[in-house]
């Protein structure tokens, strides 16, 4: 698969921010922080993680050597305090593990691309150092218009034929009792999760589609020749377009899960 391209990414970044600032309203950071950002893409939010916490370090890690790069060139376009504060490493989040080493795991629209979440949120525990805290959000958005749509579009000719074979691991259980349940069964205390639905307002459902491209399209869009490319991104517009019932202006609604735990002690 294609690496990611963190400019496409980028494009949408008010909104993608949107998630982040509810995850800081609710966190409270002390002076001395030791902070990880699993799946920390441009770097943005690790280097946010950093700036809150006077004298705290955090790590940003990523399995794209192209994400990793972009935040290094953030890196080193801070003053020298912030960045002497912040590290970056290309590191696929599924093999991470760490022993009581941070006070705050934190991790933004990643853990959906992993497979074994149990696991994950096992090795997150003992890679806290005890009373640390874990802040995660993934999308939760199979319902929404786009989602569906894509589905459809992805279930016919000849996409069918030509993308069937593809697998990702985007989870329809990934519901608030699950996490609720796992989380607690692993030890965590303070436990809690639930969703919250954004409304991004979009000049037209075209730029719904570039927002999909940047993120869930890409193992699709990416596989298909380059000459099918252009003809698969046109297909799905028009169905976006008759499902929202316009070419214009409209709200692109997005729900997102909230996951959150601290280790006892
Ligand atoms: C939607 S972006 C989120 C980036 C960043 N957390 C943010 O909020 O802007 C998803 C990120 O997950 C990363 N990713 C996907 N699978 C991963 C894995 N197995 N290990 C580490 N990073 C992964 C991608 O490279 C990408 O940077």
């Amino acid at each position: 698969m294609a690496d990611w391209n963190p400019e496409l990414y980028n494009r949408f970044r008010r909104y993608r921010a949107e998630p982040v600032e509810h995850i800081f309203s609710r966190l409270q950071f002390a002076d001395d922080e030791q902070m990880i950002d699993l799946g920390c893409g441009p770097g943005d939010n690790t280097v946010e993680l950093a700036r809150r916490s006077a004298h705290g370090a955090a790590r940003g890690v990523d399995s794209s050597p192209a994400m990793i790069e972009a935040a290094e060139k953030l890196r080193d376009s801070l003053p020298i305090d912030l960045k002497s504060r912040l590290s970056f490493a290309v590191i696929d989040v599924s093999t991470f593990s760490a022993d009581r080493e941070y006070s705050l795991i934190f991790s933004n629209a990643t853990i959906q691309w992993l497979r074994d979440h149990r696991g994950v949120f096992t090795r997150c525990l003992a890679a806290l150092k005890p009373g640390g805290r874990l802040a995660v959000q993934m999308p939760a958005n199979a319902i929404e218009t786009a989602k569906v749509e894509m589905d459809r579009l992805l279930g016919e000719s000849p996409w069918r034929e030509l993308l069937g074979g593809i697998q990702i691991p985007f989870r329809k259980d990934a519901v608030p009792e699950h996490y609720l349940r796992m989380l607690t069964e692993l030890g965590y205390a303070d436990v809690d999760s639930y969703y919250v639905t954004f409304h991004h307002p979009m000049d037209s459902p075209a730029e719904v589609v570039q927002w999909y491209r940047s993120t869930g399209l890409r193992p699709f869009v990416d596989a298909l020749p380059d000459d099918r490319q252009g003809e698969f991104l046109a297909a799905y517009t028009e169905r976006l377009e008759r499902a929202y019932g316009a070419t214009g202006p409209m709200t692109f609604d997005f729900r997102r899960i909230f996951i959150w735990g601290r280790r006892p002690g």
